[in-house]
């Protein structure tokens, strides 16, 4: 293991970034040495002590005057935090103040999709906006560091987290993270409005074995290289302010004791001065991983690997000090961790601001709601829309709108939203019956997403006989996915499968909306439906986002940021996978077509299941529109290039239909041979264009060469030479506009 870690970290000395050391902020390096000359090693430590919020305040002040908690997670009442920080400051006897911090994941009160809806967007600006907003509406109670962006790359619907992060692509999820941590800690720390990010789950925790949360991930060097840590990589170089360590294991190693992730990749090859925190009593956890023999070993070997802040285990402030006794932690080591704590408050200027304004209120804003909105109609994908049916047209008058999801404020936000309050929430029956001239017949059928009794079906039937149109949304309730709440089955649950089928036989128009944190097997509904479109949980102004699109007033762009799979036996499934030696033609005699006393070898030997065929169900970065789109033209500015040079590649793109429109432009390459296999594609730019009615523009892509690199047979961060193919497309399964090139 230690020669792997070894040639690993050689590759990565080539991964690291150009950016200057962070602390080169000199002045605040002063005043975090002068802080740290004068504190006690209990005071030390304490700063390295994370408290999860207590219902008795005095409990906590006790504890902040001893100088014995760094920072505090889960207290959002500004009175509460004003008193906790006046505490710190005017009774403890150094008067640091406390990093008061939260899961602000999607939204603190304005509540925008969750991340997955968010990336279904491919807008950076809207999803930098949202966490700009994020930052505002939180710190505006007194929250300073939130545990966000989780970019985890996830390719397992059954994982409940899948909700929480960008997707299955690295490309993606890089840029989405980076834009999150732009808009959550501004262009100045110091910016009261500023909230630190915190770059999570470091790292691999998408991976988790069966999509069952918290389970061992089995990465190999090269995915953990190529594919997993590239987004945290973008994060430094995006100035995450934070880490945390995630609960898994990769290789036997828990990500909480990894100094190959906390030191070589993150110090040495990033040159990153953020700080460490663990995830929820991780350092404890790993008594159950089997790595540790007891507490004072948990932390032993939790800061000896790059921990700086320990969330709520209190491993660090019950034993560090007798394993500096006994030479098990050097001092050194404490004092490091120390640095990137109070360097991280100072640089928030906490030491000059530790207070809120308990009467300035901010949230809500129109501005916030405006923007929310923007962002959540983009996160919609059409999935179908058979004959036109959407957008609705105007001879709709009378609307049966059905299904659980349909008037649930809760759920409709989905997983980590604490501090929402769903009454501000506009679902889809209170967007509905706002609209004049419409008139709803509205019947959930179903009490709740898992329901099991269908009593309530035959009522809904009756209304959409009565109806010009049928909205059925279903889904899953915001419990259903986020952290250890995974599945093994992906279909829609309960009786939500058999209204959709009872609705689809009374022969109106039914459009299902679809409001969950995850990808489903929906391949019954899809076929049951005339149109379909998905809403990965869409937080406060999902309703408006929905009507405005069923009616026209926008147009659908959404493109799905992770592949759909046709069954879950298909799961892990992803776009950007290997090809096999011998690859599924799309030919193969499925189980049903295969003969009954087929001969052994008869059916053919390649990848693919009998039952399942070999594709999903809607590929990664696939949406419709209300209009069609036409790529052509597809031209490259040279066909052989040099590993230093750009290609500048341009195609025409024309809206061939009714409605203005955007398209989310995708660009893939493929890498046909290299020292090791490659992915069929890989997902290198894409742009977002917003097109009138029968207008045509050109659209321009710019590739580096540099940007094709890889972790390559001797495990070095390179640009190989051969020749690639190059898509402009509507998405991953798109090979209509293909080109070549090759590097030199
Ligand atoms: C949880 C999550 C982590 C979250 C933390 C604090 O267990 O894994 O994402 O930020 O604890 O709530």
């Amino acid at each position: 293991m230690k020669r792997l870690f070894y040639t690993l970290s050689l590759a990565l000395a080539l991964v690291s970034c150009s950016t200057a050391p962070k602390s080169a902020d000199s002045a605040v390096d002063q005043r975090v040495e002068d802080l740290l000359s004068k504190m006690t090693l209990e005071e030390k430590i304490g700063q390295l002590n994370q408290l999860s919020s207590m219902n008795n305040l005095e409990d906590m002040a006790k504890q902040i005057r001893e100088g014995r908690v760094g920072s505090i997670l889960n207290e959002v009442e500004p009175g509460r935090i004003n008193a906790l920080q006046r505490i710190a400051k005017d009774e403890s006897r150094l008067g640091i103040p406390i990093l008061m911090s939260r899961d602000v994941i999607h939204g603190f009160k304005t509540i925008a999709p969750i991340p997955l809806g968010q990336a279904a967007s491919f807008d950076l600006e809207a999803v930098e906006a949202a966490a700009r907003i994020a930052a505002i509406e939180a710190t505006n109670d007194g929250i300073r560091w939130t545990f966000s962006p989780m970019i985890d790359i996830a390719r397992d619907a059954r994982w409940g987290r899948i909700a929480e992060g960008y997707g299955e692509d690295t490309y993606l999820t890089s840029l989405m993270g980076a834009a999150t941590i732009r808009g959550y800690q501004g262009p100045d720390l110091s910016d009261p409005t500023s909230m630190a990010a915190c770059a999570k789950h470091f790292c691999g925790y998408g991976a988790s074995e069966g999509g069952r949360d918290y389970n061992t991930a089995n990465i190999t060097p090269r995915q953990l290289l190529d594919v997993y840590l590239p987004p945290f990589q973008k994060a430094a170089e995006a100035g995450a302010a934070t880490y945390m360590t995630s609960f898994n294991e990769i290789d036997g190693v828990p990500s909480t004791a990894n100094s190959y992730l906390l030191k070589t990749m993150l110090r040495d090859a990033w040159h990153s001065d953020a700080m460490v925190v663990t995830d929820w009593a991780s350092t404890s956890e790993m008594l159950a991983h089997g790595n540790t023999y007891d507490r004072a070993d948990v932390a032993a070997k939790a800061i000896n690997a790059g921990v700086d802040m320990e969330m709520v285990g209190e491993t660090f402030i019950q034993n560090l000090p007798q394993l500096l006794k006994e030479g098990r932690v050097k001092l050194s080591t404490i004092d490091n961790a120390v640095r990137n704590v109070l360097r991280l408050k100072f640089r928030l200027g906490l030491f000059e601001n530790p207070y809120v304004d308990e009467n300035k209120r901010v949230a809500y804003a129109p501005e916030f709601i405006e923007k929310t909105l923007k962002l959540a109609t983009e996160s919609a994908i059409l999935l179908k829309n058979a004959d036109e049916t959407l957008p609705l047209s105007s001879k709709v008058k009378t609307v049966a709108l059905v299904g659980p999801m349909a008037d649930a404020a809760y759920e409709q936000s989905g997983t980590w939203t604490f501090d929402g309050d769903a009454s501000h929430t506009v679902t889809p029956l209170a967007a509905l019956q706002a609209i004049n001239g419409i008139k709803v017949l509205y019947e959930p059928a179903l009490t709740h997403c898992r329901d099991q009794k269908a009593a309530g079906i035959a009522s809904a039937v009756a209304k959409a006989k009565q109806a010009d149109v049928v909205i059925c949304v279903v889904g899953e309730e915001a419990i259903m996915s986020g952290e250890a709440h995974c599945l093994a089955d992906i279909n829609l649950y309960g009786k939500q499968k058999d209204l959709v089928e009872a609705l689809s036989k009374t022969g109106k128009p039914l459009v299902t909306v679809i409001m969950a944190g995850r990808p489903l097997t929906i391949a019954k509904q899809v076929e049951e439906s005339d149109a379909l479109l998905y809403m990965f949980h869409p937080g406060t102004t999902g309703g408006t986002a929905l009507v405005d699109l069923l009616f026209g007033k926008a147009v659908p762009s959404g493109k799905t940021p992770v592949t759909f799979p046709y069954m879950v036996g298909q799961v892990p499934i992803y776009y950007n996978h290997k090809n096999s030696g011998r690859p599924a033609a799309g030919t193969e005699l499925l189980i049903d077509q295969t003969p009954v006393g087929a001969g052994q070898t008869s059916l053919g030997c390649s990848s693919y299941w009998l039952d399942a065929g070999f594709g999903p169900l809607f590929p990664f970065g696939y949406g419709l529109s209300y209009t069609t789109f036409e790529y052509s033209n597809l031209k490259l500015s040279k066909t052989e290039l040099a590993k230093n040079e750009t290609l500048h590649v341009t195609f025409d793109l024309a809206n061939t239909g009714k409605y203005d429109a955007t398209e989310i432009c995708q660009l893939y390459i493929r890498d046909l041979v290299g020292s090791v296999t490659r992915p069929i594609k890989e997902l290198k730019g894409f742009k977002r264009v917003a097109l009138k009615a029968g207008e045509k523009t050109t659209v321009e892509f710019d590739l580096n060469m540099a940007d094709l690199a890889f972790t390559t047979l001797d495990m070095k961060h390179e640009v190989e030479p051969g020749d690639f193919k190059l898509w402009v497309a509507a998405n991953s399964d798109d090979n209509t506009n293909e080109a070549s090139f090759t590097v030199k």
